[in-house]
């Protein structure tokens, strides 16, 4: 479009909104006005977006009229609620919060990977480990088809917004003063410690099912078997993917893979002088949007491919995917 885009963002104060805000100054596109929307706890506050300075509005009562796209990067039951609403005004709509990201009505995206949105009114953006994992493995299963995937993931505290963050803080600083650890944000001690993840009722299972049945949507068309663990792990930022492909026999080895990786646009292969080729979201991935992958490695068996990868889970995961799918529809409404 030739004229500017007005946006409001659902869940401004948090930190995929923030993030996302932040990003709107390099969009590619003219922004027009922005509103930024949470909840009355921190309505009248002000964000930075695009170089400006908003003030917070409670979502509660905002109109959606005249907004032309808007994000929802709030909790779940949230967006459940609002969301009707701005598709009731003729929003365009991105969801990054899982609600719809199984609906097979609803286009699910990864910015750069997926081609179309087909003329969706409201789509989908994946978890931040769907955007990893789909990121590397698309260059490679372009050039041989997968028979299986298994994931172990290994989420942040930061995968559970700014209560993640803080929840593991004070219970690292209670845990080395001697103090006893109060209830949180997570469902055991996560500090010094990690377990698998169940942030949603059914737990873990419900959580493994969920990634794994969104990464199959993202991965697209024939879609190879995939399983995925989900592991929370006591880092503040950044999400790692230990992968295992199972290609078809002498479909792709380590050195081939290399290759394709080292070409494909959003990825960078950690190499031997880089922290001996060992990637990790301290030393690389933060605050970067691209995600990085080492080692690679055959797996001992024909076809099997072993890879390391890591990505900024808000950053990558969340704020670069959704405002390349905001362009995505930006180019669709031209
Ligand atoms: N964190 C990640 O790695 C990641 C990656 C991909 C996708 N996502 C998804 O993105 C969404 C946001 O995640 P986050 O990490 O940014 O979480 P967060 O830091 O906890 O932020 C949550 C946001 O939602 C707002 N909110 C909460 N309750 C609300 C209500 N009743 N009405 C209006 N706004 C409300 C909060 O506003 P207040 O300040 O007013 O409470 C805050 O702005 C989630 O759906 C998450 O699943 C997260």
């Amino acid at each position: 479009v030739s004229r500017p885009v007005d946006i409001a963002v659902v869940g401004a104060t948090g930190l995929v909104g923030e993030a996302l805000l932040e990003r709107l100054g390099d969009a590619p596109f003219p922004v027009g006005s922005v509103h930024a929307l949470a909840s009355s706890r921190s309505a009248g506050r002000r964000v930075d977006a695009a170089g400006r300075r908003l003030k917070v509005v409670d979502l509660e009562g905002f109109d959606f009229g005249g907004c032309d796209v808007v994000v929802f990067a709030a909790p779940r039951a949230v967006v459940a609620d609002h969301l009707p609403r701005a598709l009731a005004a003729g929003c365009r709509v991105v969801d990054l919060s899982g609600l719809s990201a199984l609906d097979p009505d609803v286009p699910l995206l990864v910015a750069g990977l997926s081609r179309g949105i087909h003329g969706a009114q409201r789509v989908a953006a994946p978890s931040a480990l769907t955007v990893l994992v789909a990121t590397v493995l698309r260059p490679l299963l372009a050039q041989t088809d997968a028979t299986s995937i298994d994931v172990l993931a290994l989420s942040p505290a930061s995968a559970l917004g700014r209560t993640g963050v803080e929840g593991l803080a004070r219970e690292t600083a209670d845990l080395l003063n001697a103090r006893p650890r109060g209830v949180g944000a997570f469902p055991q001690q996560i500090a010094f410690n990690l377990f698998p993840t169940g942030d949603r009722p059914g737990g873990c299972e419900a959580d493994d099912l969920q990634s794994a049945c969104e990464l199959q949507r993202a991965l697209g068309d024939p879609a190879p078997a995939v399983t995925v663990t989900n592991v929370r792990v006591p880092v503040f930022f950044g999400i790692a993917a230990a992968l295992r492909v199972a290609t078809r026999a002498g479909g792709l080895d380590a050195d081939g893979a290399r290759e394709l990786l080292a070409v494909a646009p959003g990825i960078r292969l950690a190499g031997p002088d880089d922290d001996g080729g060992m990637a990790s979201p301290v030393t690389h991935s933060a605050g970067s949007d691209d995600a990085f992958v080492g080692p690679v490695r055959d797996g001992g068996q024909n076809g099997i491919l072993v890879l390391w990868a890591v990505a900024d889970n808000i950053r990558h995961g969340a704020a670069r995917n959704a405002l390349g799918i905001i362009e995505m529809i930006v180019k669709s409404i031209d």
